[in-house]
């Protein structure tokens, strides 16, 4: 499985949740991590960890990935590649790796309203078959009337969403350098997009 983690806007958890799935399918199969953000901050993540680290990890922020790791990507079970913000470049040549896009969403009437862009490039950028587009509401505050709202608003679109809902906690925040430990939320999300692909195999 080859995953996308895309959103254009910054700070919606897209390296934390990079991070998490990169390990959980680590369990499964020999696991690839693509930094694609100059920032870097999965691969200083991934150093600090250290030769514990259960996957893989390049760091590669061009826009022609799908065309330079074409090859390396195959010698692998599983890659993540975790994208930039505000660079469509990059993000588009990361969806054509990819056969699933997972997209990182903080629940706001703002956000939600920036995810269309996004919706577009992962549903019109692709080689060969389209990937499967899954967006994963992250930092959420359980019960609250924007949560509701942001449901309600990404059911309307008729943008898949994950019924998994990664909550706004510490255990998150001070994730960073350490083996990302989450067998209650973001390991059901790696058991969801490993259980879709058997089926649409
Ligand atoms: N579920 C969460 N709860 C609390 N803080 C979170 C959560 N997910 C991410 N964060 C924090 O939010 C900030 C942005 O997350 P990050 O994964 O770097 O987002 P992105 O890669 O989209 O910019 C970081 O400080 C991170 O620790
Ligand atoms: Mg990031």
């Amino acid at each position: 499985m080859r995953i996308a983690i895309t959103n254009l806007k910054g700070g919606t958890g897209k390296t934390t949740t990079a991070m998490h799935l990169a390990t959980g399918l680590a369990a499964h199969g020999r696991t690839l991590l693509i930094d694609a953000d100059e920032q870097g901050s999965a691969t200083a993540w991934s150093q600090l960890i250290g030769d514990g680290c259960p996957f893989d990890v390049v760091t590669d922020a061009g826009a022609d990935l799908h065309l330079r790791f074409d090859r390396l990507v195959a010698s692998y079970a599983h890659v993540v590649i975790d994208a930039p913000p505000h660079d469509a470049a990059i993000v588009r040549s990361a969806i054509q790796l990819a056969t699933n896009i997972v997209i990182p969403l903080t629940p706001s009437a703002m956000d939600v309203n920036r995810l269309w862009p996004m919706i577009e490039l992962a549903t019109t950028v692709h080689r060969g078959d389209a990937p499967s587009v899954l967006v994963l509401l992250t930092k959420v505050r359980p019960h609250t009337r924007t949560l509701r709202i942001t449901r309600e608003t990404l059911d309307e679109m008729g943008v898949p969403v994950s019924s998994i809902e990664i909550p706004q906690r510490e255990l998150y925040r001070t994730a960073f350098g350490t083996i990302p430990n989450d067998p209650e939320r973001y390991q059901s999300v790696v058991g969801e997009l490993l259980r879709k692909e058997v089926v649409a195999a």
